[in-house]
């Protein structure tokens, strides 16, 4: 089927408090301990990691790499306001950091040149999508670890529905919508692999991950 973008940013007060308080647990713990496999010498440093939305990528990081910085970027405040609450309780403020930006990030960066560059459910959300290979190209530090995952668009509108149900049954509402759409607006591989050319990132690995993620990993060039 034809991609049918969705609004990039989650600001709405009611959207941004379903996705803070939806269980992405197993999600998220899945995805920090996928990138901690694909890089397992990877010790700390610098993590950035682009559209960090409610910051639960951001916090695990920080407790999986004990003496890593992490910076989290998202243009919307709503979804920073409940990530800034959650690290304060985690009492991880000391070491990580959000940042309300709106990418492609114009002027100074603002933030520091990154060992590594992650995002998870961000790409589907970008008109235009090289803004995510740019802007990780230009955040990260040369050889920096690059690990990325998003959903992937369905062949019909019956499969996008039919995965909603299987994998969202009980979720609110507001939920299933969100992901319905985002799987309308999500890139398929070979649109992801055109980025990456186009973007100066083609010896990145695209990897099908499951039947509706798609994973893009591996090192910036090293000049
Ligand atoms: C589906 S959420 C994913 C949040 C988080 N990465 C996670 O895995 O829970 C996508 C996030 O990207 C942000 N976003 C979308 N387009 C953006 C842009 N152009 N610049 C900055 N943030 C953006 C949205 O505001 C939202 O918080």
């Amino acid at each position: 089927m034809m991609r049918t973008p969705e609004p990039e940013i989650m600001d709405g007060s009611e959207q941004s408090a379903a996705y803070a308080n939806a269980d992405f647990t197993a999600v998220n713990a899945g995805f920090v301990a996928s990138f901690a496999a694909r890089f397992d010498t990877f010790a700390g440093g610098v993590l950035i990691d682009l559209g960090c939305g409610p910051a639960e990528i951001c916090l695990l990081l920080a407790q999986t790499y004990t003496t890593a910085q992490v910076h989290g970027v998202d243009a919307s405040e709503e979804m920073l306001g409940h990530g800034r609450r959650a690290i304060a309780q985690a009492h991880l403020d000391g070491r990580v950091r959000l940042h309300q930006r709106y990418l492609p990030l114009a002027g100074e960066t603002g933030l520091p040149l990154a060992d590594a560059v992650v995002s998870n459910s961000l790409l589907h959300h970008l008109a235009a999508p090289e803004t995510l290979w740019q802007t990780i190209a230009r955040v990260g530090r040369p050889g920096a670890a690059v690990y990325v995952m998003d959903l992937l668009r369905p062949a019909s509108i019956a499969d996008a529905s039919e995965i909603v149900d299987r994998y969202a049954a009980g979720e609110p509402d507001v939920l299933r919508h969100d992901f319905f759409h985002s799987l309308c607006a999500a890139y398929r591989v070979d649109e992801i692999e055109e980025q990456l050319e186009n973007s100066g990132l083609r010896g990145m690995a695209v990897d099908v991950i499951s039947d509706r993620h798609v994973c893009v990993s591996g090192c910036l060039p090293a000049m």
